[in-house]
């Protein structure tokens, strides 16, 4: 293939980007967007702060814009995020309890409905674990609401959407020796086990030198398809340049070929400049649309050369 998403097809994956809405009137980007990408994702515009910006007064219009973009242009969208702690509109970091809990249950089933039928997965909670040593959930509003929000968030999509792919979605998870990602594995050994519907995990991939692509991502990515999910790169970007940054995209992609259910690998962003990294360069394209090396490293290797 001659571009990311020729290549993955004929690997039998999808290559995302996400999408910012108020990007769509950059010709430039759309040209490489719809030219290289066939999984999209909204950056924003579908997350709550955005969908549900008053109490039960749903807001469609931005999300809707990117979806529309994505469809009518052959490619399939994957949603992000119906229950996170972060980007919550006002009203709701204000809630607790059983409030809380109904308002994000509600929030769930409102927008899985909008979406339905159009959605090839979802983000359905985004990073509920802590980081560091303790493997324990992260301390938030929805958390203190109690440790069944999340399944309790899978249940609601699933009936809103039973034919979306449902994922949690987390980032410095890619370790399979780290707690945070052994604490993942085992919620959705859990939740397999007891029948709670999840049918993909999200693995956000954000690699810096602090956290390099790991060594044993492969085992990661592996690990978890074993337990009978399939697994999604989700918004991967590596700060870096040159030989460097290409070889780490070299080894992320190799890690996804090798896993026959990791299904597809998004990058968070089409070009450098529209990084959500204020400074830095990671991702596959320079501000001026250029193809980098790391671009040819990742097409490369889809092609298996
Ligand atoms: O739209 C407003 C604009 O009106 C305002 O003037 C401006 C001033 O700050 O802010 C604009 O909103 C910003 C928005 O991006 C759009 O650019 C928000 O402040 C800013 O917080 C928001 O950042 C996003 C971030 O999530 C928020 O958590 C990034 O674009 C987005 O790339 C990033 O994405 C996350 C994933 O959802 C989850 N995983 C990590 C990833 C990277 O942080």
């Amino acid at each position: 293939g001659s571009t990311l998403q020729a290549a993955a097809s004929e690997r039998g994956r999808y290559f995302g980007t996400a999408i910012a809405g108020f990007r769509l009137s950059d010709s430039a980007y759309t040209t490489i967007a719809n030219r290289e990408f066939n999984m999209i994702t909204a950056e924003n515009e579908m997350k709550i702060d955005a969908t549900e910006p008053n109490r039960n007064q749903f807001s469609y219009a931005a999300g809707d814009q990117i979806v529309n973009w994505a469809r009518s242009n052959g490619k399939q969208v994957r949603g992000h995020t119906l229950a996170w702690h972060s980007q919550q509109p006002g009203w709701m970091q204000n809630l607790s309890g059983s409030a809380l809990r109904s308002a994000m249950l509600n929030h769930v089933t409102q927008v899985a409905t909008h979406y339905r039928g159009q959605i090839h997965s979802w983000d359905v909670v985004n990073e509920a674990f802590q980081d560091g040593s303790s493997g324990a959930r992260r301390d938030s509003n929805l958390q203190r609401t109690g440790n069944d929000w999340i399944e309790a968030a899978f249940r609601a999509a699933r009936a809103a959407d039973p034919n979306a792919k449902l994922c949690y979605n987390d980032y410095n998870t890619d370790d399979w020796t780290h707690a945070k990602t052994q604490a993942v594995y085992n919620l959705v050994r859990d939740f397999k086990a007891r029948g709670v519907p999840i049918d993909c995990v999200g693995f956000q991939s954000h690699f810096n030198s602090q956290s390099p692509v790991p060594s044993n991502y492969q085992t990661t990515l592996s690990s978890f398809a074993a337990l009978g999910v399939d697994v999604q790169i989700t918004e991967l970007d590596i700060e870096g340049s040159g030989t460097a940054q290409a070889d780490s995209y070299r080894r992320v992609v190799q890690a996804c070929l090798a896993v026959s259910r990791c299904t597809g690998i998004s990058v968070w962003g089409v070009r450098d400049s529209d990084s959500w990294r204020a400074s830095g360069t990671p991702l596959l394209f320079d501000g001026s649309g250029n193809k980098k090396l790391a671009y040819t490293s990742v097409l490369d290797t889809l092609n298996g050369s």
